[in-house]
């Protein structure tokens, strides 16, 4: 199952003034990722015959599987984040600049004191967390939903984290983990905004156009096409704001088409637009779905007026769709989880349903269509992944 709704409020020409896009046009986010140890820019490739196969001119993906060897593109976010918010506390304190390299500093990290960072998750954002507060010798705890799969629990305690399980949903996790944050002065690192609550979501999102600069750098240098259409996928919005804010603003003669892809059953995003009158609602799915990253059902208040005013067409996806791009992207040999090929699954439900045909035409998807996907995870869970795979 699949369905598709172009965009009613679609903008010609974006309003620019924002903290996020002030952070999306400044290049000091991806100097800081450099900074860090371990990092390089992810691959990306042109898969030739997925092309030739679905009748497009090209298919370019950008693979996060190998992202500081988290298995997943979140880490630019938790990290740039956690960087802004320890400097804001020096800076507040000693009134004098906080630099990249103090971060792995102990001495003057001893200055601050210690910090608890929280975060709710639904594997990858958590594991991300945990992993730059043990990277800088600090502690924290990651609030999970019950149904979360071993695997994803295992990697976050790897990172010497604790992990909390919610009797609940993914939104439950973030609505406790805040509860909780204030009541023990824990510093939340949450990729979702919320009422009051917009200042580090902002910083996680800005910390993913790291992603979308790497591409243009390669598409600067003129070796592969700018692209025709764009797929981003959606969980709480913080990646798709980035990408869909990163492109209009930086190929804004272009006319680019972004579409914004969830699971059916999780769309908040696609249910804003059909029935949400010009505000973000709830999802109205079940709320199950194998795509776990993608598994939000409220869109984070600082993606939705950014999705508005910019993405062309919202799309959800039923999990067989996630399951065949898994499949595709091994046979092209990328290894994509079920929320990573999602967005790859949502092109191939456009190509092979024909009740999607009008979303093709509308698109102008031809010959000489070039397409950029971006491949969020590898196989973050191992075993359905393999399970996945092997059908
Ligand atoms: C692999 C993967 N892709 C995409 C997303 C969507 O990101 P966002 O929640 O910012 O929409 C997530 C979120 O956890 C994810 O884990």
């Amino acid at each position: 199952m699949c369905e598709f709704i172009f965009n009613q409020f679609l903008k010609k020409d974006l309003d620019f003034d924002s903290e996020l896009f002030d952070l999306l046009k400044a290049n000091d986010i991806i100097k800081f990722h450099q900074s860090l140890d371990g990092y390089a820019p992810t691959a990306l490739v042109s898969l030739n015959q997925m092309a030739e196969k679905y009748g497009v001119n090209e298919i370019l993906v950008k693979d996060e599987s190998k992202r500081f060897n988290v298995n997943a593109f979140k880490p630019l976010g938790a990290s740039y984040a956690i960087y802004r918010l320890i400097k804001k506390e020096w800076e507040e304190k000693f009134d004098s600049q906080f630099k990249f390299e103090f971060l792995f500093d102990t001495v003057k990290m001893s200055k601050l004191g210690t910090f608890v960072f929280s975060a709710a998750t639904d594997g990858n954002h958590g594991r991300a967390v945990a992993w730059m507060a043990n990277r800088i010798g600090q502690e924290a705890k990651i609030f999970m939903p019950k149904d979360t799969k071993q695997a994803r629990i295992d990697n976050i305690e790897k990172e010497g984290a604790e992990v909390v399980i919610i009797n609940g949903t993914y939104d439950d996790c973030v609505r406790e983990v805040s509860i909780r944050s204030k009541e023990n002065a824990w510093y939340e690192v949450g990729d979702t905004a919320y009422k009051g609550y917009t200042e580090i979501p902002t910083w996680v999102a800005a910390g993913y156009s790291t992603i979308f600069n790497e591409i243009k750098e390669i598409l600067d240098k003129g070796k592969f096409n700018i692209p025709d259409i764009v797929f981003l996928q959606a969980g709480v919005g913080a990646f798709a704001a980035a990408g869909t804010g990163f492109f209009r603003m930086n190929y804004k003669d272009k006319n680019i088409k972004l579409v914004c892809v969830e699971p059916i059953e999780a769309g908040g995003f696609f249910d804003s637009m059909k029935f949400g009158d010009g505000e973000a609602i709830e999802a109205r799915g079940k709320m199950e779905t194998i795509m776990a990253g993608l598994n939000c059902g409220i869109p984070s208040t600082i993606a939705w007026p950014v999705l508005k005013d910019s993405v062309n067409m919202f799309l959800t996806i039923s999990d067989n769709y996630a399951e065949d791009a898994m499949r595709e992207y091994k046979k092209a040999g990328i290894i994509s989880g079920e929320s990573g090929a999602s967005g790859l699954a949502g092109l191939l439900s456009i190509m092979n349903n024909k009740k999607l045909i009008e979303a093709k035409k509308k698109l102008d998807i031809t010959k000489n269509t070039n397409i950029l996907l971006i491949s969020t995870e590898g196989d973050t869970d191992p075993e359905t992944y393999n399970k996945i795979v092997a059908k």
